[in-house]
């Protein structure tokens, strides 16, 4: 199994016998979270997906690790970002892609989930990629069909490939996880990217802090091995990466801060504020981004900015755990 640290390694100079040696190794059908994963299958995905990155970059953007397998994605709740990458993904892979539309489906005539899952995995798909607004719902899939099923983010449990893509960059543009300093700001209490990035980044040796107001900040999440700070101010000159986070209001029910203004004012990102941060500090964001509330626009495009790059990121990384899935799944 590889252990290899950082990019630019082996694996990127010989992508194809990487993906190969890599391959062996791995042995989830399912990709559902990256807490049950160990530091070294976290390092395994990272080092997959520095072979496949070359491939975006090619005029031909395409090799043949998927050929003949298809792909279905079902997303339940919207996306721009994660859907869109998966279906570009599992192209470059040369699978065949459905994209199931869970609002004009059958579900609205009263069939189950279940049902759903088990009449379209009946067509014979390979790889079922689910996002649910109910934690645990890919999971469920997960048991109850025998194709991989990849979680493209459940309630505010986990999105673990929008997690490996901020690692993969963090690795990309830091050259270290072990010892960096990485803060994720804002409303933790709400996001699954928050909880993904703490379980890898722990699991790799970072020193994660979450940063927010008390509400959306809980102490409780120093059992999960994240650092606890309420005053931005005081601790952003720690940092060597700082993942802003949006205020996720779709799973917000009662007021956690006096006003949006508030908010922004103690703990959005602007150029003012940025000049306490370290001069090479790695600016994050999942997206989408709400501009003038998590970050002013100036630091969303500015020269430490990732964010454009995480997106990137995001191709070469979906495109090594489908491969790797489907590879633990078998023929
Ligand atoms: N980062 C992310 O999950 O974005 P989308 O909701 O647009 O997929």
């Amino acid at each position: 199994m590889s252990t290899g640290g950082s990019t630019g390694g082996w694996a990127a100079r010989n992508p194809a016998a990487a993906v190969e040696r890599e391959s062996v190794a791995w042995p989830h059908r399912h990709l559902l979270g990256l807490e049950e994963l160990s530091p070294d299958e976290i390092r395994l995905i990272l080092d997959t997906a520095d072979g496949f990155e070359d491939v975006s970059t090619r005029s031909v953007k395409k090799v043949p690790a998927l050929r003949g397998r298809v792909v279905v994605n079902l997303f339940f709740e919207d996306s721009t970002r994660t859907k869109t990458s998966f279906i570009l993904a599992a192209q470059r892979l040369s699978a065949d892609v459905v994209d199931f539309s869970a609002k004009t489906s059958s579900l609205s005539k009263g069939e189950s989930i279940r049902d759903t899952v088990r009449n379209i995995e009946a067509m014979g798909v390979d790889l079922l990629i689910v996002r649910h607004n109910v934690a645990g719902t890919p999971h469920l899939i997960a048991k109850n069909v025998n194709c991989c099923v990849i979680n493209a983010g459940d309630g505010r449990h986990e999105h673990p490939t929008q997690g490996l893509l901020d690692i993969y960059t963090m690795r990309q543009v830091k050259k270290n996880i072990e010892g960096l300093k990485v803060a994720i700001v804002g409303d933790v209490a709400n996001s699954r990217v928050a909880r993904s990035n703490l379980h890898g980044l722990v699991k790799l040796g970072a020193d994660v802090t979450f940063v927010g107001p008390t509400t959306l900040v809980p102490r409780a999440f120093e059992k999960m091995g994240a650092r606890i700070a309420h005053d931005f101010d005081k601790v952003i000159h720690e940092f060597d990466v700082i993942n802003m986070l949006r205020i996720q209001s779709e799973r917000i029910s009662s007021n956690v801060f006096p006003s949006l203004q508030e908010y922004s004012r103690l703990f959005g990102l602007s150029a003012e504020r940025m000049k306490r941060a370290k001069p090479d500090v790695l600016i994050m964001h999942p997206g989408p981004i709400n501009r003038g509330i998590e970050m002013s626009a100036d630091v969303a495009d500015g020269a430490n900015s990732a964010i454009l790059k995480q997106v990137t990121n995001g191709l070469a990384v979906r495109m090594a755990v489908m491969f790797l899935c489907k590879q633990a799944a078998g023929a």
